[in-house]
C-alpha cells in the first residue's frame, strides 16, 4: 500500500511569520496521509525545528556537495537544515534556469546521497499536449531525469502539466489517469514490479479544495503537489483531509 502523501511548494512565498499556517495544517496532517510542505530555503530550518508531524522539504538543490557555488544549496545542507524531501525538475526551474534532465538527474543523485527523498516533477506544455506528444514528452523527462537507484522510499514523480500550474486550467480525469497509468507502467518496466508499483504519483496543477476529491479517485494518483492552495490552512487542510 503506498501511503498518499499531500505535498506543498510554496515557491518564492512566505516569511516566518507564515509558518504559523503550519501549526494550523497539523490536526490535518496527523491522519493516514503524510504531508509535505516546501516552503522557501530561508524558512526550511525553522520549519523543520518545530514538533509536529508536517515533513519539510527544499525546492532544489545544486548537484555538487559544496564548493564556489555563489546562492546555490547543496543536498547535505538541505538535509542538515531538517529537510527529508527536495522537489526537484519543477517546471519553473526547467524554464528559469534553463535544467535540463542531465542536470535534475544529477542532482538527483546527490540528493539520494545526502538521504533526501526527492519529488521529481515531469510535464508537458499545451503546445507539446496539442501535439499530442505529450506521453513522449514525459516519458523522456522520466528516463532523463531519474538516476537508477530509485525505490518506493526515495522517490515520489509528481505530473504536472506546465498549462494547470497557476492557471485554474485543469486536465480532465482521464488525461490525468492516462499520464499516471502511464508513468506507472514505465517505472515498473525500468525498475521492476515491486518497485515500479511502490513509487508514490502526485498530481500537481492548480488543485483546490473543490476539485481534490475527484483528483484523488483517479487511478494510480497517490496525493498533490499543490502551489497556491497550499500557503494558507483554511485552503490545504481541506485538500489533506481529501486523501485521509
Ligand atoms: O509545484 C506545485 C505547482 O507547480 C502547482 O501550482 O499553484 O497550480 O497549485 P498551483
Amino acid at each position: 500500500m503506498r501511503t498518499k502523501l499531500a505535498a506543498g511548494n510554496w515557491k518564492m512565498n512566505g516569511l516566518s511569520a507564515g509558518l504559523d499556517q503550519l501549526s494550523e495544517m497539523e490536526t490535518a496532517a496527523s491522519g493516514a496521509a503524510e504531508v509535505l510542505i516546501c516552503p522557501p530555503a530561508t524558512l526550511v530550518a525553522s520549519a523543520a525545528s518545530r514538533d509536529g508531524s508536517i515533513a519539510i522539504g527544499g525546492q532544489d538543490c545544486h548537484a555538487a556537495a559544496s564548493g564556489a557555488h555563489t546562492g546555490d544549496i547543496s543536498a547535505e545542507m538541505l538535509a542538515d537544515a531538517g529537510a527529508t524531501y527536495v522537489i526537484l525538475g519543477h517546471s519553473e526551474r526547467r524554464t528559469d534556469h534553463d535544467e535540463h534532465d542531465d542536470e535534475v538527474r544529477a542532482k538527483c543523485k546527490a540528493a539520494w546521497e545526502a538521504g533526501l527523498k526527492v519529488v521529481l516533477c515531469v510535464g508537458e506544455s499545451e503546445a507539446q499536449r496539442d501535439a499530442q506528444n505529450t506521453l513522449d514528452i514525459i516519458g523522456g523527462q522520466l528516463a532523463g531525469s531519474i538516476p537508477d537507484g530509485a525505490t518506493g522510499h526515495n522517490l515520489v514523480v509528481a505530473y504536472e502539466p506546465i498549462w494547470a500550474i497557476g492557471t485554474g486550467k485543469v486536465p480532465t480525469t482521464d488525461q490525468i489517469g492516462e499520464v499516471h497509468d502511464f508513468m506507472r507502467a514505465r517505472l515498473e518496466k525500468r525498475f521492476g514490479e515491486g518497485v515500479g508499483r511502490s513509487v508514490r504519483l502526485l498530481y500537481g496543477g492548480s488543485v483546490k479544495p473543490g476539485n481534490a476529491t475527484e483528483i484523488f479517485a483517479v487511478s494510480n494518483v497517490d496525493g498533490a503537489l499543490v502551489g497556491g492552495a497550499s500557503l494558507k490552512a483554511s485552503d490545504f487542510v481541506p485538500i489533506i483531509e481529501a486523501l485521509n
